[in-house]
């Protein structure tokens, strides 16, 4: 599974690039106006922090518009995606920039008719918003499934980004039903990571390294 950190602060996007476990980032209107920053000189910053698939939104509402702006952001580097909303407009300029073999992100995905227009028009990714779903008593994890059996029914190459993830479980549940990329926030990535006797079982083993007297590891 690939993990995309979701975010456009640049500090958080340092910090995971260290760690070595984040293979692209995806942002998105709402992140990058948090961000303060200008979107293309920060776009600029992100490509050359993470080697990998960089996100970005256009905001217009129109194919030709989409198209334009798209024109603009795929020429700040290779890895630049270009995120596109799941509209008719929306895929108009999918299938004319998959087309063009300029990677597409499909987003604001929320149910499985959605993904399948995604795929016939050529989406690189489709982003399956499974939070949002889950914070309206729906099943974010089920819409992974669906789009999962369809996808492979008809072996579309569209790949399944998972977003809007609240939570480790998430992450884990996405990748038993077999999404390829989750997008998480920092923290949430962070806390894959964790698990108090992991932190227990290191104590005690130092401990009893300490108390043992070994000469240093040199
Ligand atoms: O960036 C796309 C998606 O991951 C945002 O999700 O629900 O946290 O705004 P959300």
């Amino acid at each position: 599974m690939k993990f995309f950190l979701d975010s456009a602060d640049i500090n958080e996007i340092r910090q995971m690039a260290d760690l070595g476990i984040c293979d692209g980032v995806t942002t998105n209107p709402t992140l990058v106006a948090k961000s303060g920053q200008d979107f293309k000189s920060l776009l600029n910053e992100i490509v050359r922090l993470i080697p990998g698939p960089i996100s970005a939104e256009v905001v217009g509402l129109t194919a030709p518009e989409m198209l334009s702006e798209a024109e603009v952001l795929a020429k700040i580097h290779e890895n630049i995606v270009i995120k596109l909303p799941l509209t008719p407009e929306g895929l108009k300029a999918c299938k004319a920039l998959s087309a063009r073999n300029i990677k597409t992100n499909v987003t604001l995905c929320f149910q499985a008719g959605q993904a399948l227009l995604a795929a016939k028009c050529g989406a690189t990714y489709i982003s399956p918003f499974i939070g949002r779903l889950d914070d309206v008593s729906q099943d974010g994890m089920q819409l992974i499934r669906e789009i999962r059996a369809i996808y492979d029914n008809y072996g579309y190459d569209t790949q399944i980004l998972a977003a809007s993830i609240r939570h480790p479980q998430h992450v884990i549940q996405s990748a038993l039903a077999g999404s390829d990329v989750a997008t998480c926030p920092m923290k949430v990535l962070m806390s894959l990571y964790q698990h108090p006797l992991t932190d227990k079982g290191l104590t005690s083993f130092m401990e009893d390294w300490k108390k043992a007297n070994q000469k240093p590891i040199v």
